[in-house]
């Protein structure tokens, strides 16, 4: 079938399983998927304390909806997704307990910010481990019971890292042009096996949750520092929609294009956006 459309995947009744979701918009989104009426959201994070605070939030919800009928479960799991043991370990647990992931959220990331002469080799693999491999070693863990179902969703939270190159992210856009590789990968194999698993690969602009701390913009109105929480709206949204990929801010999809024509006007044309020099003073999270 030429025009093929995944299933769409529903969060209301739905195992949703986020990495990296003691922060940042992994948290909100977790947040936001108990609020959508998920029957479970399961909280990884290699921060164990963040995980359990985030999971404590959502059980308070459930508490403060207590008489409505609702049931929300939530976990945290301390799990740092680059050790294949430890996500092997946690994967067969979240099976055990939930007997499924609906939707998988491969969200945990790192940035060093560092000009690359001063990255060392050991923060380019730690960066490809977080941002990159990670993503094989979850979904290989999830995906078969999804395509057993022949439903369920997959989502890369990549970056507008993922699809141009910019000073000081080295490390960062090779790991994050690396998950835009794979979530490609992953949609055309599924839709040519012909299973209706939804894959959406999320690409968004710089976001105020520290991470990238200190970043500037030089176009507010048409290139914003997103804010978190519109951020896990979008992703949450686009999941429901049904939507394979997204852009935010939309403008940002401009450099797609660019790169059908010569270097010296694509190059010219990110620098007159200032984006060469969004992270001058990045400072990142302390
Ligand atoms: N903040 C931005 O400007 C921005 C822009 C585009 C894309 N993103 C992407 O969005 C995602 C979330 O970023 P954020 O801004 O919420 O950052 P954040 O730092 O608030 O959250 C990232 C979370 O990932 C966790 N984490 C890091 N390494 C881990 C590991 N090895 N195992 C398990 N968990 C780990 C951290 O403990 C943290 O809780 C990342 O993938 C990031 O690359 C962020």
């Amino acid at each position: 079938m030429l025009f093929f459309k995944p299933k769409k995947a529903p969060v209301k009744g739905a195992v949703v399983l986020i990495t990296g979701a003691g922060s940042g918009i992994g948290r909100l989104m977790a947040l936001g998927a108990a609020r959508r009426g998920a029957k479970a959201v399961v909280v990884w994070d290699l921060n164990g304390e963040a995980a359990e605070q985030t999971a404590a939030e959502i059980s308070e919800m459930a508490l403060g909806e207590a008489g409505s009928g609702r049931q929300i479960r939530a976990s945290a799991y301390t799990v740092d997704v680059t050790n294949e043991d430890a996500v092997v370990a946690a994967a067969r647990e979240v099976l055990d307990e939930y007997g499924r992931v609906d939707i998988l959220i491969n969200n945990a990331g790192i940035v060093t910010g560092k000009p690359f002469l001063e990255t060392t080799g050991a923060e380019v693999q730690r960066s490809f481990e977080v941002n990159t491999i990670s993503h094989y070693r979850m979904v290989r863990q999830f995906l078969p019971g999804m395509i057993a179902r022949d439903r369920g969703s997959v989502v890369t939270i990549a970056s507008a890292a993922g699809l141009v190159g910019v000073p000081r992210q080295s490390d960062y856009n090779g790991s994050k042009f690396g998950a835009v590789g794979f979530a490609q990968s992953l949609r055309q194999e599924l839709r040519h096996m012909g299973s209706r698993v939804h894959t959406l690969l999320y690409c968004p602009y710089y976001i105020s949750t520290g991470m990238f701390e200190g970043v500037k913009t030089k176009f507010p109105l048409v290139l914003p520092i997103l804010t978190p929480e519109q951020v896990a709206r979008q992703v949450l949204d686009a999941i429901e929609k049904g939507t394979q990929f997204k852009v935010h801010p939309p403008i940002v999809r401009l450099v797609q294009i660019l790169q059908a024509f010569p270097v010296p006007f694509m190059d010219a044309i990110v620098e007159f956006f200032g984006v060469a020099d969004t992270m001058d003073d990045f400072t990142g999270r302390k």
